[in-house]
C-alpha cells in the first residue's frame, strides 16, 4: 500500500528525501548605522538587532564574521535631514572603516534609497507636485557612486523609482565600477510589514504613505513586471519583498527574467516571530529555520533576514 509517511518516519529518511538545501553564504544580516549616536539603541521586535554607531558596527561585524556571517546591507541614517542634496560622507567613513577593519572578508552591500535622508520620510525629492522622478534619479546615482567610491561592494537600490537602475548602472560604470553588481528590490511592495524597519531608519514617510511608488499588493502583473524592468534595466540580482507575502512571485520572476531572485524577509514579519516568541507562542529559532526552507522551496536564491547571524548556531552549513 502506498504510504507517504513512511519516507517521513526517521530523520534519516527526512534528510535522505530533503529538497531545499541552503548555506549560510545565501543569507544577508541587514545592519543600521546611525549618524552621530551616542550609544547603541535597541529596535523594539527585532530580536538580536539594535543602531549602531561606528564602533558598535564594528564590533558586531567581528562578531558575526565569527558566527560566520558573510553577506551584509548597510542601511545608513544620517543625522540631518534634507529636501535634496544630500551627502554621503558619514557613510562613506562607516564603509570606509568597515572595509579598513575587516578587508574582503566581508560582503558589503548597501541599501540606497532617500526616505531617511528626506526631511518628509518619503523615498524620492518632491516639490509641491510630487516626486521630481530625474532629481531622485541624480540623487540616487550620486550615492550609489559614493558608496562604491568608499569601498561597498554592492548597490541596492530600495526606492521603486522606475529608471533607478539604469541610472545607477550608468553611473557606476562611467566612474569605473563596471564590477560592481545591483542587487535591486524589484518588487517590492507597500506593506504593512516594514513598520518596526521604519523606526530603526528612521524612515517613516510624514504624510501620505509609499502607494504612489511601491506596488499594490493586489496586482501580480504589475509586480512581474517590475521585476521584468528591473532586469532590462540592468539589474544583476532581483528581490520580492516582503518574502512572506510575494512567495508564489519568485519562481515566475525568475523563469521570466532568466536573473536569481532572492526573498527579503522584512522587519514585520522577523518581529511577529520573535513577539509570539516572546510570549512563549513558539519556538523562535526553529520558526525562523521553518520560514528559510519556505523562502528555498518557493525557488528564493538568497534570503535577506535579520536572524542571519544565528544561521551557524542553527546548524545552517558554510
Ligand atoms: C527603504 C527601505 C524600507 C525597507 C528596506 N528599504 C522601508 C520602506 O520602503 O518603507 C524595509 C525593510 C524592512 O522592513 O525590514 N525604502
Amino acid at each position: 500500500m502506498k504510504r507517504l509517511m513512511r519516507l517521513r518516519s526517521s530523520q534519516h529518511l527526512r534528510d535522505l528525501c530533503a529538497e531545499t538545501e541552503f548555506n549560510r553564504a545565501q543569507l544577508i544580516q541587514p545592519f543600521f548605522v546611525v549618524e552621530g549616536l551616542a550609544q547603541e539603541e535597541p529596535i523594539p521586535g527585532l530580536r538580536g538587532n539594535v543602531r549602531h554607531n561606528v564602533p558598535s558596527i564594528l564590533r558586531q561585524i567581528e562578531k558575526d564574521l565569527e558566527d560566520g556571517v558573510t553577506h551584509f546591507l548597510l542601511f545608513p541614517v544620517p543625522s540631518e535631514k534634507k529636501e535634496s542634496g544630500f551627502s554621503h560622507q558619514s557613510t562613506q567613513e562607516t564603509i570606509s572603516q568597515i572595509r579598513k577593519q575587516f578587508g574582503k572578508s566581508l560582503c558589503l552591500w548597501i541599501d540606497t534609497c532617500l526616505c531617511s535622508y528626506t526631511t518628509h520620510g518619503h523615498c524620492a525629492v518632491l516639490d509641491e507636485h510630487g516626486i521630481k522622478i530625474e532629481k531622485t534619479l541624480d540623487e540616487l546615482a550620486k550615492s550609489a557612486v559614493a558608496f562604491a567610491e568608499a569601498g561597498a561592494d554592492g548597490i541596492s537600490p530600495s526606492d521603486m523609482m522606475d529608471g533607478r537602475v539604469a541610472r545607477i548602472r550608468a553611473a557606476l560604470d562611467e566612474n569605473g565600477f563596471n564590477l560592481v553588481p545591483v542587487m535591486s528590490y524589484s518588487t517590492k511592495f507597500a506593506s504593512n510589514f516594514y513598520g518596526p524597519f521604519r523606526n530603526a531608519a528612521d524612515s517613516a514617510p510624514q504624510f501620505g504613505d509609499r502607494r504612489h511608488y511601491q506596488l499594490d499588493v493586489r496586482n501580480r502583473s504589475d509586480a512581474l513586471a517590475s521585476s521584468v524592468r528591473c532586469a532590462e534595466e540592468g539589474a544583476d540580482l532581483l528581490m520580492v519583498k516582503p518574502g512572506l507575502t510575494s512567495l508564489d512571485l519568485i519562481r515566475p520572476i525568475q523563469e521570466r527574467t532568466g536573473l536569481q531572485v532572492g526573498a527579503y524577509q522584512v522587519s514585520g514579519e522577523y518581529a511577529g516571530m520573535s513577539l509570539l516568541a516572546e510570549q512563549g507562542l513558539i519556538k523562535f529559532e526553529e520558526a525562523l529555520v521553518e520560514t528559510w526552507h519556505v523562502f528555498k522551496r518557493a525557488g528564493a536564491q538568497y534570503i535577506i533576514t535579520y536572524g542571519a547571524r544565528y544561521a551557524k548556531q542553527l546548524g545552517i552549513g558554510r
